[in-house]
């Protein structure tokens, strides 16, 4: 069996949740688009009225990716015989067989469609086959168009599974290290938090408001407010990094992770802004937030990679962990109650304290 289905096969309860196939403005109304979670390849499309659509990216004639085709009267059209697909994976044109398109007697091929919903600039797709009343809800995402806030995308593709994604996303001792002058750098100080687990949620919550992350405070906090910072993972694709700077400023990197490959993920990281500047000063200044993202961003996946690389040379049974990590423990474990339909041992559910030092 290939790397990919086993994957896939891996994945089990992973599979009946949600995952982001590619944002809006990647899907265009005349291309069809490839995507790939837990190994598999996708084709993506929109319909003629402009809804998107998701199939398995495979013809079921000869198995030729129907992305790598163009789109005809809506559907997706393969590229080796010109067989054409429906939104509902049906097949509505066989040019060899029939030159109608949707003939009254249907042909008697279809492929596996998939449930698609578009919310929040983002293409979500659901690839279980639980009934929709026993799906989990689609993610909202909290300030994409919150009144006030400057919300923009970033997409990434990072060297690691979902998992240390994640926890890469919520590790706050890292960023003394991979980040140190850009973001965070050393003060020697221990930190105070809260950590609160339940079946599908990890939320950290610090008690360190004076902190100066290094966002530029003249910009986000003049005022010299209190900081709010607070770090959630909601399971299985999710963290959201909030710092609030009293009512008037914040910054927040809500990333949905999506599964490619074993040390494969792309993620989407919505970064959003409310700085008390002007709004059109605000809107102004987004190329420049952009870039400082991207940057501390980059880091990120560069780190990533190393232990990528780290793992090939001798993978790891066994990683060690100290009392700072209890967040990514907390999130292994709820990820792993996922796959296995299995429900959280008691003992990591509720709150409790949590300190570090940084
Ligand atoms: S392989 Fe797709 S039409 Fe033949
Ligand atoms: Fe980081």
């Amino acid at each position: 069996m290939c790397e990919k289905t086993q994957f896939w096969d891996q994945a089990k309860g992973l599979l009946e949740e949600w995952y982001v196939a590619c944002t809006s403005k990647e899907l265009k109304k005349d291309q069809p688009l490839q995507t790939t979670i837990y190994g598999k390849n996708f084709v993506v499309f929109r319909q003629k009225n402009g809804q998107a659509a998701v199939l398995l990216d495979q013809c079921v004639h000869r198995g030729v990716p129907l992305s790598a085709g163009k789109m005809t009267n809506g559907c997706v059209t393969c590229p080796y015989h010109g067989w054409s697909y429906q939104a509902d994976g049906q097949v509505a044109h066989i040019p060899s067989v029939n030159g109608k398109f949707f003939p009254e007697k249907p042909h008697a091929f279809k492929q596996r469609s998939y449930d698609v919903c578009e919310q929040d600039g983002l293409i979500w797709v659901y690839l279980g086959d639980k009934a929709p009343t026993a799906r989990p809800e689609i993610f909202k995402l909290p300030f994409y168009d919150a009144p006030g806030w400057q919300s923009y995308y970033m997409v990434g593709k990072y060297d690691g599974e979902m998992g240390a994604v994640a926890q890469n996303i919520m590790d706050v001792t890292h960023t003394i290290f991979v980040h140190e002058g850009w973001f965070r750098s050393e003060s020697g100080k221990a930190v105070d938090a809260t950590i609160e687990v339940s079946p599908r949620k990890v939320v950290v919550e610090y008690h360190d408001h004076e902190a100066d992350v290094g966002m530029m405070p003249w910009l986000t906090n003049p005022h010299g407010a209190q900081q709010v910072h607070r770090d959630s993972f909601i399971a299985p694709n999710i963290t959201l990094v909030e710092y609030h700077w009293g009512e008037p400023s914040g910054m927040v990197f809500n990333s949905l992770i999506t599964p490619v490959g074993p040390y494969e993920s792309r993620v989407y990281t919505c970064v959003s802004y409310k700085f008390p500047i002007p709004r059109v000063l605000a809107k102004a200044i987004q190329p420049a937030v952009n870039v400082y993202t991207w940057v501390v961003n980059n880091q990120d996946i560069k780190i990533l990679a190393a232990r990528r690389k780290g793992l090939e040379n001798m993978p790891m049974t066994h990683s060690h962990s100290v009392r700072g990590d209890m967040a990514h423990i907390a999130l292994e474990k709820i990820l792993e109650s996922l796959r296995h339909d299995q429900s959280l041992t008691p003992s990591i559910l509720g709150k409790r304290p949590m300190q570090f030092q940084i």
